[in-house]
């Protein structure tokens, strides 16, 4: 049967108190929908139509035309928002995965698993649900002295017996599409919200259709995050998981509870991670590096054997045998070569660099296209910004940049140039020469006891 998919996030999530809509807030520094929409894209989900209402276009500009959008104008319960998804596919042979979009730990295997059990099992419906401690804020579910189904209660519709229902709704469920149309209108607002319950729909068919629940065994990974302390229960749950992979595939990691890896990170084995260290996004790094302590690398590829140390690295790639730190930042889109060497105090913005270069020490390397075998004193800097704009500075190979040397950008340096320390260089200096821009030192003889009175008491 087709596989189709409805992923709830129109809601504000008042719960959660803060200004990112909640299916948007990120869990690892990656939008929790986001991880919802990977794990049925994996799981051959063939439509993904997600439901948006408020600020959708955080979403639309998140997911692009990565799934379908159907919109929710105002927000009148998940019944009603499953009802604005009326374009999907309603023939016979189609089931459709009903999920909220604050599920972000569902892992692709179980819904896969769900599909082929609902098919399996020749189920109508089937309701995932989960047995918990402390059910507080799911719905519960209800059962009939033959152990069926028969309802799911919200929380405030629960009386006292119900509250100590263990067995909780967790908000996804596997329908045959085209049932689910036919029985959408028939459900009834809460006369106590004014919202229309989606899980009505399991007392509206357990009489005359074939429902049933799906127990998980792992509810960790069915959590529906409402507040922030979910949010931290979820990334915690998550680092975990992920860590323990890392290290089974080899990556040695020196304190793990403090170093998380998001969810798109790609580490070889051989790889050795120090504490207080950070890799996020669709970062890669190879065998033989050494990343940490207090180390933060966001879409960063780190070749093989190179070393960042207390340093920063975002959407840059450094290459092999590079050493990187202590105390660098390294961004927009800079590409650093082989055995360079960008030390404390460096930062390097959209740069290049050929292999062999270095800058030790305090210097700023920006929008520049650096040859190889450049060596960067001291204090040097690529002045790149007149105040209005950014400009470009290229430097040759083979280049010797003295201590504290501007170079005004635009700004050619040719191959071979050896520039004196303290030169503030404004014109583009030809092969093979030594630049010295700076004025002569001269000497006033005789001059300090003109300067400092001698004190008399
Ligand atoms: C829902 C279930 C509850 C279940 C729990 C699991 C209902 C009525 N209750 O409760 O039984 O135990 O999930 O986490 O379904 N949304 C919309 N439009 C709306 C309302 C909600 O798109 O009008 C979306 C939200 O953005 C969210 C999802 O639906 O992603 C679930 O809504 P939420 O308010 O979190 O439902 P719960 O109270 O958690
Ligand atoms: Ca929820």
């Amino acid at each position: 049967m087709i596989r189709q998919a409805i992923i709830l996030a129109a809601g504000k999530g008042t719960r959660m108190k803060t200004e990112t809509p909640k299916c948007a807030f990120p869990i690892l520094k990656k939008p929790m929908i986001e991880y919802s929409i990977e794990a049925l894209e994996r799981a051959q989900v063939e439509r993904i139509i997600t439901v948006i209402g408020y600020k959708k276009e955080v979403f639309t500009t998140l997911l692009g035309n990565r799934v379908e959008y159907a919109y929710q104008e105002e927000m009148l319960g998940t019944g009603h928002a499953v009802m604005q998804a009326s374009s999907l596919k309603h023939e016979d042979d189609s089931m459709t995965i009903i999920m909220p979009g604050d599920m972000p730990l569902i892992p692709a295997p179980l819904i896969d698993k769900l599909f082929r059990s609902h098919e399996e099992m020749g189920n109508d419906l089937t309701v995932v649900s989960m047995n918990i401690h402390d059910p507080k804020g799911y719905g519960r579910i209800e059962r009939n002295e033959y152990n069926q189904v028969v309802g799911i209660i919200e929380e405030r519709d629960c009386n006292d017996r119900q509250k100590q229902i263990k067995e909780v709704n967790s908000g996804t469920y596997i329908i045959n599409t085209k049932l689910l149309f036919k029985v959408l209108p028939l459900i009834k607002k809460n006369t106590r919200s004014g919202e229309y319950y989606l899980t009505d729909i399991v007392k509206l068919m357990h009489q005359d259709y074939r429902v049933r629940t799906f127990i998980a065994r792992s509810p960790e990974e069915l959590i529906g995050i409402n507040t922030l302390y979910q949010v931290s229960l979820a990334e915690s749950y998550l680092r975990k998981l992920i860590n323990k992979n890392m290290m089974e595939l080899g990556v040695y990691m020196v304190n793990p509870d403090t170093i998380t890896i998001g969810h798109n990170v790609v580490i070889e084995e051989g790889v050795t991670i120090y504490p207080n260290t950070t890799i996020t996004g669709h970062t890669v790094v190879k065998s033989g590096a050494i990343i940490g302590p207090n180390t933060e690398l966001e879409d960063a590829y780190i070749g093989n054997y190179s070393r960042v140390n207390h340093s920063l690295v975002y959407d840059s790639k450094v290459g092999e045998h590079t050493t990187v730190g202590p105390f660098a930042h390294i961004r927009s889109g800079a590409n650093i070569g082989d055995h360079n060497r960008i030390g404390n105090f460096v930062e390097v913005k959209k740069t290049t660099t050929g292999d062999h270069t270095k800058a030790a020490h305090l210097s700023y390397i920006g929008d520049s296209t650096v040859g190889k075998n450049v060596n960067f004193g001291c204090g040097s800097i690529t002045v790149n910004y007149d105040g209005v704009n950014k400009h470009q500075t290229t430097i040759g190979d083979d280049v010797f940049i003295g201590c504290n040397v501007n170079l005004i950008a635009p700004i050619n340096i040719s191959s071979e140039v050896f520039i004196a320390a303290g030169s503030t260089v404004t014109k583009d200096i030809p092969k093979g020469a030594l630049a010295i821009a700076r004025n002569k030192q001269v000497h006033k003889e005789d001059y300090y006891s003109h300067l400092i009175k001698p004190k008399h008491d």
